[in-house]
């Protein structure tokens, strides 16, 4: 009897023990669970405060470092980007040995070239090419337009001189970085850079600059050429990519020549469209970036927005002079009066009659000799935005982004009944 009480006892002692263990460790457990809670919201919180003290010092260093008006900077590097030499880049360091300001993945810089045989100075945009992270020096990437690859096409006036008369230690006249296409770097979503032909180069800084932050966004490059001889920075291209694993790329080529390998040089024949991009992404939720010729761009957008994507996750840049949305986007009342209709030019007092032939207002403005900057005339870069101090204009072609309030793009700009523009 006292053997069974004792046993007894011992196995509501040991019962109470191992209640006792298991309440300890699950404790533990909870704890943890909780301290790893903790610490991954801790290294959370440590890296968006490491990326919002980044993004106020790059303010802080913006506005301190940027300037008005032009720089002068000197090529410091002019390197061949493709095998055939068509596509360049070149190094900028300031001429003054001055800092550079941060700029946004997808920015381009403005130039003024003082081009023999142009009674003024040609000005042409080209988008930064590099890392932003990486100021020691600016980078464009100029593709040579024309020139011996179409007879048909003139060469390029711009890009014929850097090519054939710019070089190393050579002087130009650059305005500080701008334009709206970039990169949302405080999304954490994934995302779709797509370029055509030399359109990388913006998105090559997009893809540099989420590498050298070393990103967990999935990313998807998608490069689109007619064949291996067109593309440019492939190698620093396919060195990032293979670098993380969030990356992903695809080589599309139109017109691969027969040294061109399916499956190694490239990944599919043919143009990028919607149908290729559900083959490899997991859903439509995805920022999708464009920059090409205008045919692949309205082809991509049309698609996106037929696949659901909305407007504000499809952003885009053209090159040329041609629109990607076709949409007129009316920013007056109502229609553009057919007869002539006053301009007045506030600073300069001058006075004009516009008319359909006479263009944009920017045409207008410069038919009276009054100076204008312009970089893209396609209301892409908005070097042009001017303040319109009374009246109403109508866009012949949809602004890459809206001005600022109160301002209007003269490249674009038509007048819709009297308007007073403050040159
Ligand atoms: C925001 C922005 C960023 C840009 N970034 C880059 C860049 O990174 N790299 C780059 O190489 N270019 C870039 N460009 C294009 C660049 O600004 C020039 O338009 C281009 O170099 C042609 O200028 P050009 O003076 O050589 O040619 P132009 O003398 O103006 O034109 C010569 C001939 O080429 C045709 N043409 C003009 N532009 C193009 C074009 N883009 N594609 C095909 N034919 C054309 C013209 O119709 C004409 O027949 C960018 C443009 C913008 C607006
Ligand atoms: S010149 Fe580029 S927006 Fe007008």
């Amino acid at each position: 009897m006292i053997q069974a009480l004792q046993i007894g006892g011992a196995l509501i002692v040991t019962a109470a023990l191992l209640q006792g263990v298991l309440a300890l460790y699950s404790q533990i457990a909870r704890d943890f669970r909780a301290r790893q809670a903790d610490t991954l919201r801790l290294s959370r919180f440590r890296v968006q405060t490491e990326q919002l003290l980044r993004r106020a010092d790059a303010d802080r260093r913006k506005s301190e470092l940027s300037w008005s008006g032009k720089r002068k900077f000197r090529i410091s590097r002019k390197q061949a980007e493709n095998k055939t030499g068509s596509i360049c880049s070149f190094h900028l360091t300031p001429h003054d040995g001055g800092s550079l300001p941060p700029f946004e993945p997808g920015q381009f810089l403005t130039f003024e070239l003082n081009i023999p045989g142009q009674a003024q100075p040609v000005v042409r945009c080209y988008s930064l090419s590099d890392s932003p992270e990486d100021l020691s020096h600016y980078r464009i990437t100029v593709k040579r337009i024309g020139a011996s690859e179409n007879e048909d096409c003139p060469e390029g006036i711009a890009s014929g001189f850097f090519h054939n008369r710019i070089g190393t230690g050579d002087v130009v006249d650059v305005l500080a970085p701008n334009g709206q296409f970039v990169l949302d770097t405080h999304s954490d979503r994934p995302v779709v850079l797509i370029a055509g032909g030399v359109g990388v180069t913006p998105l090559l800084s997009m893809l540099k600059y989420l590498n050298d932050n070393n990103s967990q966004r999935e990313t998807w490059f998608v490069y689109a050429a007619r064949n291996g001889e067109e593309l440019a920075c492939r190698d620093e291209i396919e060195q990032i990519i293979s670098n993380n694993s969030h990356f992903h790329s695809l080589f599309v080529f139109s017109d691969p020549t027969e040294e061109c390998v399916e499956g190694q040089d490239y990944d599919c024949a043919g143009r990028p469209t919607v149908e290729l991009l559900k083959e490899h992404l997991k859903s439509s939720n995805y920022q999708f970036y464009l920059c090409g010729p205008a045919p692949m761009m309205e082809l991509m957008t049309r698609q996106l927005c037929g696949w659901g994507i909305p407007d504000r996750d499809i952003h885009f840049e053209a090159f040329g002079p041609a629109t990607v949305k076709t949409i007129q986007k009316d920013a007056g009342s109502g229609e553009t009066p057919s007869e002539s209709v006053g301009v007045k030019f506030a600073r300069s007092g001058l006075s004009a009659d516009w008319r359909e032939e006479d263009g944009s207002l920017l045409d207008l403005a410069e038919a009276h000799h009054l100076k204008v900057n312009s970089g893209c005339r396609a209301g892409n870069c908005g070097t042009c935005a001017t303040a319109l101090k009374t009246g109403k204009v109508t866009y012949m072609a949809t602004p890459a982004s809206e001005p600022a309030g109160g301002t209007v793009l003269l490249c674009i700009a038509r007048p819709d009944g009297d308007v007073t523009i403050d040159i």
